[in-house]
């Protein structure tokens, strides 16, 4: 019999020796393959060649990879230890607060010394461009977590990084940007006039508040142009996913630790990386033992792509530099709201994650800035832990459900990721707490005017 202390236990951790030893790759259980990524210029099939200017040998090779398991390096587990296995938290206090028979979990990203789950992919994609001989990368960062994650990186194995930050989030969050360069990086508010992609949407509009679209060119053309560098993106790409793979792995085991089994899975999804970590593990066991499961990535309604955005080719930037990939999109010239979600504001999605979603493997939800912050009041009330603006968005969606299984008087075991800490968000908090924050509507004429651009591709 459990003794009390079990019975109101917490946290369920794992020891160092369990981080996980591979990355799960959910291709090899799709039922059928994902369409091809095309090249911008030509519309036909890209290989390998086509992105070597961009990424190192070993990414691509996992981004086309059809293997369901990939070791990973020692080099890349030794930094991991850093802040994994990260624990899952018993939401008792929340549950408690809420009446629910429900039992909810969260997996907590906030840990590692960035903040949030960016450094899983972070460490391994600086690793394998050190390996190959590359002296700098260029990213863009939305909400600061994922360049503050790959300046961490690229300093632990000496490498350069420059940074293209959306200029809202670098007005609005300046410490993420000292953050940064306290570990070796160079920030730029983006558009900036340091490439010509930034002059030109600059030329057009000197006040545009910039967006994860318009960075990714920016990073992209500095990383085509140079030979010293390569690219590095945060989210949507198939190894950027596979890379957070252990964060679902791990909360499967710390699930069996808790005796419990989810029903539900939760993760916010603005490129779809953090929802993928989490929620892949979980997915394989939908797709290959038909275990019943509901999988949920949530978004917000001023950046709808997996809700309203069509399923078609696009670029995965605003100036259409990158190759272009089938997802749900919003078009590439379409600029979200300034949302305090700044991870959450970009125009497509992980073209893996819109394949689950096409098939019916997962749910979407879209949930508004208002409502969204109200469950992060609700659950730093009651858990403490300020959570993510971004992270914020699943904590509305658990709340949602667990109230739904205290009507249905239905004990159902719900496990969401919270993707990252608040500590850098708290203008938005700030906002909210002073009654400033508002709701963006569904911006119908922008997305449809946006939609118009996209490329006409079969597929
Ligand atoms: C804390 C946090 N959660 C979620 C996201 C969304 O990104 P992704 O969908 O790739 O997890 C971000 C992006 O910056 C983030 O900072």
């Amino acid at each position: 019999m459990a003794s009390t202390s079990d019975r109101n236990r917490v946290k369920f951790l794992l020891d160092e020796r369990e981080i996980p030893t591979k990355w799960y790759n959910i291709i090899a259980d799709l039922k059928t393959p994902p369409a091809p990524v095309l090249h911008p210029g030509t519309g036909n099939p890209i290989g390998p060649q086509d992105l070597a200017p961009l990424f190192p040998m070993e990414l691509i090779k996992q981004e086309v990879s059809g293997q369901r398991w990939i070791e990973i390096p020692d080099e890349v587990r030794d930094i991991l230890r850093l802040w994994r296995p990260s624990p899952l938290y018993r939401a008792r206090r929340l549950e408690k607060a809420l009446g629910t028979p429900a039992h909810i979990y969260y997996k907590y990203e906030g840990v590692s010394p960035a903040g949030s789950h960016k450094p899983n992919t972070a460490v391994a994609q600086a690793y394998y461009n050190k390996k190959e001989g590359v002296t700098r990368l260029a990213t863009e960062t939305g909400a600061g977590q994922w360049g503050s994650a790959l300046a961490m990186a690229c300093n632990l194995f000496g490498l350069q990084c420059k940074v293209y930050m959306v200029k809202v989030s670098y007005q609005q969050k300046p410490y993420r940007r000292v953050m940064m360069e306290t570990w070796g990086a160079q920030v730029v508010a983006s558009p900036s006039p340091d490439t010509q992609s930034g002059k030109k949407i600059l030329e057009k509009d000197p006040d545009s508040p910039g967006s994860l679209g318009i960075a990714i060119s920016e990073a992209v053309e500095d990383a085509a142009t140079r030979e010293d560098t390569k690219y590095a993106l945060g989210s949507v790409l198939n190894h950027v996913l596979m890379h957070q793979t252990i964060i679902g792995q791990e909360a499967k085991k710390q699930l069996a630790k808790a005796d419990d089994e989810a029903d539900i899975v939760i993760g916010c999804a603005g490129g779809g990386s953090n929802f993928a970590g989490l929620a892949f593990p979980f997915a394989a066991d939908k797709l290959t033992k038909k275990k019943k499961l509901r999988i949920i990535a949530v978004e917000p309604t001023a950046c709808p792509s997996l809700t309203r955005g069509k399923y078609v080719y696009d670029f995965g930037d605003t100036l259409g530099l990158t190759p272009l990939v089938k997802m749900h999109t919003l078009g590439h010239g379409f600029i979200p709201a300034p949302l305090h979600a700044g991870g959450l504001r970009y125009h497509g999605m992980a073209p893996l994650v819109c394949k689950l979603f096409d098939e019916g493997v997962i749910e979407a939800k879209a949930v508004p800035q208002v409502a969204t912050f109200e469950a992060a009041l609700q659950f730093a009330r009651t858990e403490s832990i300020i959570p993510a603006p971004e992270s914020a968005h699943a904590i509305r969606v658990v709340i949602d459900e667990a109230l739904r299984c205290k009507r249905d008087g239905k004990r159902q075991t719900i496990v969401f990721n919270l993707s990252g800490h608040g500590h850098f968000d708290l203008a938005a908090y700030e906002a909210f707490l002073g009654g400033r924050l508002q709701d963006y509507e569904y911006p119908a004429e922008k997305i449809e005017e946006a939609l118009r651009g996209v490329p006409q591709v079969k597929g």
